[in-house]
């Protein structure tokens, strides 16, 4: 194993501009895939060109008995409110890491309340991880958008807001992720969590994401878990742009397709790696090429891994993450009616509920350049309506049952109010912020003024969408029953 092949974990003190700089041959192509990402996430994103033609057939689906770990069952203490409150508070004033959600809609500004809590050297931030949870149980494709995970895809619920049934298999999952994730508890997670694009967003992953872009290790031409699934198994748990007749990338999909029995088949098989146990399986096999697939699939997988796990030592990154005093996640692919199991399940995490105008959203989410289509506007806005109504009162339920958990801020108050709102934040985990939080919301709002980058005042960035849609349009989409309530509810109008 040569070491040219397994870089060392470096530039601890360097900026990804820094970064760019020295290495720009080596990482130029991934730097760009990275970039294209940061500014396609969301809506859009790029479809990136892998010349991988898929050849699986697709054939009708076993009706296969659900493996025991299916049925795992999701049993709640019967705690009552006092007893968990109780709880909340002895472990908050324990001396382990505060625990925090960040609860926010895709194009909600919610980049600027990540970082501003990523920025914090005493901080370990976790970006979006649910989307590998749910290459890892599912076999989703691409960046697992959260219409993928959530939606309910029967034809009649096509034109708003209705999520599915969320299975106690999926909530035993989460709860585990979260409790993975807050106790760095890294052997547990999901492999796909350590080898997902998204990772590189956090501070605290900066260095192993270096490390990890630069192990030459790793299967050629695949830098990411998704693009292992989307060389393998998309004739099954789906496509992110799916023809006619070939597999949709939402979870019911996968389900209907067995993924996960697939995916867990190819986990224990190849745990064992007995090349006779392989080759007998698949002689056995009637969907020989079906558990193929899943065989590479997970091959692939745990190449990249080799990869993370060289990382992860070298960087040191269990011990920076059992060190930081602050643990924090932003995942806007779980939707807060599914959530009480995970309030339950942490006791101490508290939650930052994150909220924006959804006709700001709606206009962002539409593209701030992209043509003016007054019909679509509305229909996302009242969508999105829906969505946060929905949103809404779950959290009015869970206040009552768990109090002093959520925290409400409204982006529009962290842009027009910076330093009352950075206190409120870090208030809300009993921490107080350092000087260099305040100067950083300022510097990220206003640009910094020694580096020549324009002010701007905060009034101006929260009602810059304005003017890209007509009155008559915003007031069409504000006069939607749903809307109104939400509009008010959050003051805005
Ligand atoms: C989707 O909606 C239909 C009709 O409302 C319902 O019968 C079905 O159970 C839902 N599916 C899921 C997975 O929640
Ligand atoms: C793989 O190993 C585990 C534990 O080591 C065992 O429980 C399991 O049955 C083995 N699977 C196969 C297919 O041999
Ligand atoms: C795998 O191989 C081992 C030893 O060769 C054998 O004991 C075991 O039963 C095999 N498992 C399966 C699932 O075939
Ligand atoms: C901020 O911008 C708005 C709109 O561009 C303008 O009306 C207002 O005067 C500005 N406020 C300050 C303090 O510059």
């Amino acid at each position: 194993m040569g070491t040219s092949l397994l870089p060392r974990c470096c530039c601890r003190n360097q900026t990804i501009r820094q970064i760019l700089k020295t290495d720009a041959k080596m990482v130029t192509i991934r730097w760009v895939i990275l970039l294209a990402l940061l500014s396609a996430f969301g809506t859009i994103y790029l479809a990136i060109a892998f010349d991988f033609q898929v050849t699986y057939d697709v054939k009708s689906v076993p009706s296969s008995v659900q493996p025991d770990y299916m049925k795992e069952e999701v049993s709640f203490d019967p705690v009552t409110q006092l007893d968990f409150t109780e709880t909340g508070e002895r472990l908050l004033a324990a001396n382990g890491p505060r625990k925090l959600f960040l609860f926010a809609y895709m194009h909600g500004g919610s980049t600027l309340l990540f970082k501003l809590f990523d920025q914090d050297p005493r901080t370990f931030a976790w970006y979006e991880t649910l989307g590998p949870l749910y290459g890892h149980m599912y076999g989703l494709p691409g960046y697992r958008l959260h219409t993928w995970i959530i939606a309910n895809t029967s034809k009649e619920h096509e034109h708003h807001y209705f999520p599915r049934e969320v299975t106690d298999y999926e909530i035993t999952r989460i709860n585990q992720l979260f409790k993975d994730m807050f106790s760095c508890n890294f052997e547990s997670l999901p492999t796909e969590v350590f080898t997902d694009a998204f990772i590189g967003f956090s501070e605290a992953f900066r260095d192993y994401f270096h490390c990890y872009l630069q192990t030459k290790t790793k299967p050629k031409d695949v830098t990411w878990n998704r693009h292992c699934v989307d060389s393998t198994i998309n004739p099954y748990c789906g496509y992110e742009t799916p023809k006619q007749d070939q597999p949709k990338p939402f979870v019911v999909d996968a389900q209907k397709n067995s993924c996960p029995e697939y995916l867990e088949k190819a986990r224990v098989l190849l745990a064992n790696r007995t090349q006779a146990n392989i080759t007998k399986i698949l002689e056995e096999s009637y969907f020989k090429r079906k558990m193929q697939a899943f065989l590479d699939n997970e091959i692939c997988l745990q190449n990249l891994y080799e990869s993370a796990k060289h990382c992860m030592l070298r960087c040191s990154l269990l011990e920076r993450c059992q060190k930081a005093e602050i643990q924090v996640t932003k995942i806007l692919r779980l939707k807060l009616p599914f959530m009480e199991p995970v309030i339950r399940a942490i006791p101490d995490m508290q939650i930052i509920y994150y909220t924006r105008d959804p006709r700001a959203i709606a206009a962002s989410r539409l593209g701030v350049n992209g043509p003016n289509i007054p019909l679509k506007f509305v229909s996302v806005v009242t969508k999105l309506c829906e969505e946060m109504q929905s949103d809404v009162a779950a959290m009015e339920e869970f206040e009552e049952r768990y109090p002093n958990i959520f925290l409400r801020l409204r982006y529009e108050d962290l842009v027009e109010q910076p330093d009352e709102s950075v206190k409120l934040l870090f208030g809300h985990i009993a921490m107080d912020p350092t000087r260099v939080a305040y100067e950083w919301i300022h510097d990220s709002l206003h640009g910094d003024s020694n580096k020549g980058v324009q002010r701007t005042n905060g009034t101006y960035i929260v009602n810059k969408w304005k003017s890209k849609y007509d009155k008559v349009d915003i007031d069409t989409a504000s006069g939607d029953v749903k809307c109104r309530d939400v509009l008010q509810k959050f003051g805005y109008v």
